[in-house]
């Protein structure tokens, strides 16, 4: 009860006099920590951390109460997920989610009070991209090219891109979640460059190196099928052949015996 009239107090008399932000990128699972700068923070400092557009308080801290209290949040999602530094009031979030991105609050009431807010980005783990032979390319049936697809699932704010060497061939983006990628490379049998598929997002990247002696062999299956459908139709072809031959010599003895 007293810090809240403390808390009321505070901001009925003065006025907001530092209004910072700061960006932070992390990966799903890493843990981030946001610090105070301010290492001067007194005992008497009543700070507040606050989660989200709804600046649910998620920590509070008044060290000369002996107060360092973390809360769950409104839905639960900070369950056993937050640390705080008794000394810097700095905030530790673990094991994060994309459920933990979002805007987090910081306010250190003293005289007066100072806000920074730290915008939290949450990046998924990227898989490795895929390279498999595309037979299914009309220009696969050239002798010379080999066409190659690049190709991951359930991505979400990442550039797929082929790369020759340390050039960059081509790209594709996308901003929306989840949804799979691929990316054509034709390249020809005897190439002796090195290409690879690069998966990247604002803060990490998978690479995975082309072994065209390894991926671009003929495309066997294809020509398998090919081959026997070709056969399978010369063997329809000549039974209905046989078929119309023995309809002839049918009606050729009908007409025999009716003359007959
Ligand atoms: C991290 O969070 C995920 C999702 O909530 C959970 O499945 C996993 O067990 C957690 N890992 C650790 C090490 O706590
Ligand atoms: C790559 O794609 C091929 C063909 O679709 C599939 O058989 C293979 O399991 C995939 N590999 C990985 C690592 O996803
Ligand atoms: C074969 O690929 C090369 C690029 O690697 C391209 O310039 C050429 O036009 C392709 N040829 C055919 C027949 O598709
Ligand atoms: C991939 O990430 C590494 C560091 O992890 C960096 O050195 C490299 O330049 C990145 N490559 C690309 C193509 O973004
Ligand atoms: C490419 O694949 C072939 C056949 O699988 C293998 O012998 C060769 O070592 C591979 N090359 C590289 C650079 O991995």
């Amino acid at each position: 009860m007293m810090f809240h009239t403390l808390v009321f107090c505070c901001l009925c008399c003065c006025h907001l006099v530092g209004v910072f932000s700061e960006s932070v990128s992390v990966m799903e699972g890493d843990s981030v920590t946001l610090n105070i700068d301010d290492t001067q923070i007194r005992e008497d400092d009543y700070i507040l951390w606050k989660f989200g557009a709804e600046k649910s308080i998620i920590a509070q801290i008044r060290r000369d109460f002996g107060v360092f209290n973390t809360f769950n949040g409104p839905d639960e999602r900070f369950r056993d997920r937050l640390k705080l530094d008794k000394q810097t009031g700095s905030l530790t979030i673990t094991n994060i989610t994309t459920q933990h991105a979002g805007d987090y609050k910081l306010e250190i009431h003293r005289a007066k009070l100072s806000s920074k807010t730290f915008s939290v980005s949450v990046y998924a783990r990227l898989p490795v991209p895929n390279i498999t032979r595309d037979c299914s390319s009309s220009s696969s049936s050239s002798q010379q090219n080999c066409s190659l697809l690049c190709s991951v699932v359930n991505v979400g704010h990442v550039t797929l891109s082929w790369y020759k060497g340390n050039s960059l061939l081509s790209s594709i983006s996308v901003s929306d979640l989840s949804i799979s990628l691929s990316l054509p490379l034709e390249v020809e049998y005897q190439d002796k460059n090195s290409y690879s598929c690069v998966l990247n997002n604002p803060i990490s990247n998978q690479t995975t190196h082309l072994n065209i002696t390894q991926l671009c062999q003929p495309c066997a299956e294809v020509q398998c099928c090919d081959t026997v459908e070709a056969v399978m139709r010369l063997v329809v072809t000549a039974l209905m052949g046989v078929a119309a031959a023995a309809a002839a010599v049918l009606l050729l003895n009908d007409v025999r015996s009716s003359r007959g």
